[in-house]
């Protein structure tokens, strides 16, 4: 019986440090600021998708971050940047369609960023 005590007290206390964890994710700020960044992508890219930048963002926030934190892309000239994310997306492995889908996604925050 006391087994069966302990055993619920155990999965009780897992449960609620599973649900105080969750609260703590949060990308409303970059959900923001999407609607002006598809905006300003689509004058230097026409025809981008907000589908394509959202794509830019994961990789951004996903591949990108495997070695370093999500680096800010706004510090560079965009010629420098581009040449970066040629280095880089080698280092990702991403493909060619991702690359230009993360482009565009940096594009979109530097023209916002001011
Ligand atoms: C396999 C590891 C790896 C991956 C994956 C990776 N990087 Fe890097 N990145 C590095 C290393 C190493 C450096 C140089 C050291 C540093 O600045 O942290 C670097 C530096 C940078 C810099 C600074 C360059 C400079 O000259 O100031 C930027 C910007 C950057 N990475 C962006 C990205 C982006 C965007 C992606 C996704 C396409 C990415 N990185 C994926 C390893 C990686």
């Amino acid at each position: 019986m006391k087994k069966i005590i302990v055993i619920a007290t155990l999965l009780i206390s897992i449960t609620v440090a599973c649900k105080s964890k969750k609260a703590t994710t949060s990308t409303a700020k970059a959900d923001s600021n999407m609607d002006a960044q598809l905006t300003a992508v689509n004058a230097r890219f026409p025809n981008t998708t907000m589908e394509e930048l959202k794509k830019g963002h994961s990789i951004y926030t996903g591949a990108c971050t495997k070695c370093h934190g999500a680096k800010d892309v706004t510090v560079y000239t965009e010629p420098r940047l581009l040449e970066i994310v040629d280095v880089m997306a080698k280092k990702a492995e991403i493909t060619a369609e991702e690359k230009q889908a993360l482009i565009k996604f940096a594009v979109g925050v530097r023209a916002t960023s001011k």
